[in-house]
């Protein structure tokens, strides 16, 4: 067996069967999957390939191999705990589509283990699917394997599947690892899950069947190959390793966690399961960041987030301070980069990306593990099992913690949780944007079959306004021959001028129409290239088969096309602007505006953003040629066109170029000039999750409606400010001198008046038994003044008692005693005693209180009972 580091034997299989078998070498798709609603993330190598095994879509070469990066997230809370579970792996695979069969697919898996990788025939084992004579045959008859060691089995084990898709019959190879890795003397064949001895290192499917959401198995028009051997666990069978764990890539990513935790791999049970888990998640954050995954709540963004926040926890497991994963991600960058150089180009955004969430859960985790320790404690008090939903929810909403981690540590300590009140709480907080999204039933797409309906020919980018026959109509879900006036129903014709929604383009509204009836067009959905008009009958009646102008409203689309013609400058400024290294990461146009999300740390800044307006502006004045063309794939990437990965294996793409400026794979509507969009002009800019920012923008008769508006408002203020525009900003500057002068003329008078104030009060102390008493009536005057003047008057006088009293709809009191006499005076209790007089009360320290009085008839009463006091 020859021992083989994981990236020499990733390109060993690949060279295998692209070299030497003819197959096409695939670069590993994103782990995002593309057009599958199906999946969250790419858990097979199949699984980007679905459309190729059913025909769907077509390569040139009808075999096909790659690595591809996958993540399977079923197990994530045993990720760490045991010594076989991860979520990040790659699957080395090769695949036919129509084009070779078993007997290839077994002879190759054959010599490439035997030959390639020298591993012994005599420790070699396979299953069959038990139906699958001719599999058997071929394992028996043509390569030699000896009857006992090719084991049959059912449906169970051998047939491979996803939720939906193409799937059939497997045939599994096994390597036996030898007697000293058995559990027992039992463990002598394959089909002990739990045994270390036998090792499933290949899955070679034969694809046969796709499987529909409803379960039902339908015959593919060819069978096909799909193969699967885990990267990381032949490695671990070549280089003798007890575990995925053990590796070289691996080994090197936890040697750098045992130099940041300062502690060693394999010395303490508890810490292995945390350095296991942050090995682990980190090489799949790594690799989700890169292809576009932000944490989010949702979806796969939960998936990253709950990674990020598990291996956080586990870091301050094993005492590790503050933010740390980047340092690991680092290591992860630096082992794979040979494979994937687009961990290189994305390094910053991966490890910004990564930081941020880091950052956000440590302002809130240690608050949050309180919280939830002490819930842990008062449980197990008073014996309660289950932790309320409610909580649960708290945890999550205000802590951060995503439901699982929450889970995890209750289930550290046999706790429960009630997860069904988490999630009415959860459904309660979504309902309000779910219900803005909802889409109306009677239009729903859900029940129509679309086998048998003739696919729609779109020549709706060039001619608006066609003649097409109508093929069919649906009503509330059932197809119907004829719809009639005041009734919504979807239609179905031979040829369309009106765009699909798709690509971020929203659909074309418009009309159609015939002498005998007007509907008008609401939204145009497209599948499988069948185009749903959703219409709404506003006069006569539509039967099928009857011809029918197809009008699209021409100034919406040219709208949009402005939009969307623009989008694609935008999106190469902010190339030049920000580096090659930005992704798209979703966008829309419609007739309104435009939007462009992008993965970039940062706000932009006021410059940037011009510089964005600046360059499409120039580009929209240099009125270059919009080209619109079909070309060979291969071809659209010499050209240097950008857009997105779904298009990568068609034959055949579409390529939109402005000038030799923008170049961009495109199926969407737009302008013949660049002068056609007119003017760019962007109104926000703004963060969409971490790591995203979103930029609005309008072209166009909106960008001059904008211009108009703006013009208008300044207008109204020049008015206000009786002057005009040009000089706005002079007479705004002489506004704020005149302001400058009000104010310093108001203090002046205000200190004037409170001099004169001081000299009256100082006037009207009076010298009572050798005590100074100043008493004093005002009205309207706040808490700060009072205190203002007795801070000036206290230090004229020796031996001062000052009672105030100042009028509103209420009274204020305030009292202040002179140190010296503090022992025998309280301002606290004679402010309490006068106060109370008027209904009110109040307090405070011997030498200054204040009170509230209520009974304003009352006052005058109040304060001659100071007189009696001294
Ligand atoms: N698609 C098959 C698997 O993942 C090969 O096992």
């Amino acid at each position: 067996m020859k021992n083989l580091g994981m990236n020499e034997l990733r390109s060993k299989y690949l060279k295998f069967f692209a070299n030497e078998n003819g197959h096409t070498l695939l670069k590993s798709f994103p782990l995002i999957p593309i057009d599958d609603d199906s999946l969250l993330l790419i858990n097979a190598g199949m699984a980007p390939l679905k459309k190729y095994f059913t025909g769907e879509k077509k390569m040139k070469n009808n075999r096909a191999t790659s690595s591809q990066k996958c993540v399977r997230t079923a197990d994530i809370e045993r990720v760490g705990k045991t010594e076989r579970h991860g979520t990040f792996f790659e699957m080395l695979g090769n695949f036919s589509f129509g084009d070779y069969f078993k007997k290839e697919a077994i002879t190759w898996a054959y010599r490439f283990l035997t030959k390639e990788l020298e591993i012994s025939k005599d420790d070699l084992w396979v299953t069959v699917f038990e139906e699958d004579e001719e599999a058997y045959n071929i394992w028996h008859d043509k390569i030699g394997i000896d009857a006992d060691r090719i084991l049959k089995s059912g449906k169970e084990d051998n047939f491979w599947e996803l939720e939906v898709g193409p799937c059939g019959p497997c045939s599994e190879i096994f390597v036996d690892r030898g007697p000293s890795r058995a559990i027992d003397e039992n463990d002598n064949r394959p089909g002990n899950d739990d045994s270390d001895r036998f090792m499933e290192v290949w899955n070679l499917v034969f694809t046969q069947f796709n499987k529909d959401a409803n379960g039902n198995y339908t015959p593919l028009a060819h069978p096909n190959i799909d193969t699967g051997m885990g990267l990381e666990r032949i490695a671990m069978v070549l280089q003798n390793k007890d575990n995925i764990f053990e590796v070289d890539v691996m080994a090197a990513i936890i040697s750098e966690i045992e130099k940041l935790a300062g502690k060693k791999y394999k010395e303490n049970k508890k810490d292995d399961v945390s350095i296991r888990v942050i090995a682990d998640h980190t090489k799949a954050m790594t690799f989700l960041v890169c292809d576009g995954v932000v944490p989010s709540n949702e979806k796969r963004g939960y998936v990253l987030r709950r990674l990020i926040r598990r291996a956080y926890r586990h870091g301050k497991l094993l005492g590790i301070d503050g933010e740390f994963l980047t340092a690991i991600v680092d290591k992860v960058i630096d082992t794979y980069k040979v494979e994937y150089d687009e961990l290189v180009t994305n390094a910053k955004r991966i490890k910004d990306t990564i930081k941020d969430e880091e950052d956000r859960f440590q302002k809130t985790i240690d608050q949050g593990l309180d919280r939830l320790e002490g819930l842990i404690a008062d449980m197990e008090k008073s014996n309660e099992k289950v932790l309320s939903g409610e909580e649960a929810f708290k945890l999550y909403d205000t802590y951060g913690f995503p439901l699982d981690l929450t889970k995890e540590i209750l289930e550290e300590k046999n706790l429960d949780i009630d997860e069904k009140t988490f999630n009415d709480q959860m459904q309660i907080q979504k309902q309000t944007a779910r219900e803005a999204r909802k889409k109306d039933a009677g239009w729903s797409l859900d029940n129509i079959n679309t086998d048998g309906i003739a696919k729609t020919e779109f020549i709706g980018y060039d001619d608006l306004s066609i003649d097409a026959k109508i093929l069919n109509i649906f009503e509330e879900n059932s197809e119907v021959t004829s719809i009639s006036e005041g009734f919504k129903g979807i239609i179905i014709s031979d040829k369309t001028s009106f765009y699909a929604e798709g690509g971020g383009e929203v659909a074309d509204t418009g009309l159609i129409s015939s002498d005998s009836f007007k509907a008008e067009v609401i939204d145009v959905q497209k599948l499988k290239d069948i185009y749903f008009h959703y219409v709404e009958v506003v006069s006569g009646k539509i039967n099928v088969g009857d011809i029918a102008r197809f009008s699209v409203d021409r100034s919406r689309r040219l709208d949009i096309q402005r939009n969307h013609s623009a989008t694609h400058l935008l999106d190469q400024a902010l190339r030049d602007i920000l580096g090659e290294g930005i992704k798209q990461a979703g966008s829309l146009v419609d007739e309104n505006k435009l939007r462009f999300d992008f993965t970039h740390n940062k706000a932009l800044t006021k410059e940037e953003l011009r510089s964005l307006e600046d360059i499409v502006n120039r580009e929209i004045a240099k009125q270059e040629f919009v080209k619109k063309e079909i070309v060979d794939y291969k071809e659209s990437e010499k050209m240097g066109a950008i857009g997105l990965f779904e298009d990568k294996y068609k034959d055949k793409v579409r390529v939109v170029s402005m000038g030799d400026y923008s170049i961009e794979l495109c199926g969407g509507c737009h302008v013949n000039y660049t002068s056609d969009i007119l003017m760019f002009k962007i109104t926000q800019e703004s963060s969409v999750s971490a790591g995203v920012r979103r930029i609005e923008a309008i072209t166009g008769r909106k960008a001059y409606d904008l211009l108009v508006n703006s013009e208008n408002t300044l207008k109204a203020i020049a008015s206000k400010l009786n002057t005009n525009v040009n000089t706005i900003s002079s007479k705004l500057d002489s506004l704020d001198k005149e302001i400058d002068n009000y104010k310093k003329e108001i203090s002046r008078l205000k200190s004037t008046n409170a001099s004169d104030i001081i000299g009256e009060l100082k006037d009207s102390v009076k010298n009572v038994k050798g005590i100074n008493l100043l008493v004093k009536k005002f009205e309207n005057v706040s808490m700060d003044e009072l205190r203002d003047y007795e801070n000036r008057i206290k230090n004229s006088f020796d031996n001062l008692i000052i009672v105030f009293a100042s009028v509103s709809d209420k009274i204020v009191f305030t009292v202040s005693v002179d140190d010296n006499l503090t022992d025998m005076y309280n301002a606290g209790k004679i402010v309490r005693e006068i106060a109370q007089i008027t209904g009110g009360n109040g307090g405070g320290k011997k030498n200054f209180a204040q009170a509230g009085g209520k009974d304003i008839s009352k006052l005058d009463l109040a304060l001659e009972k100071i007189n009696e006091m001294i």
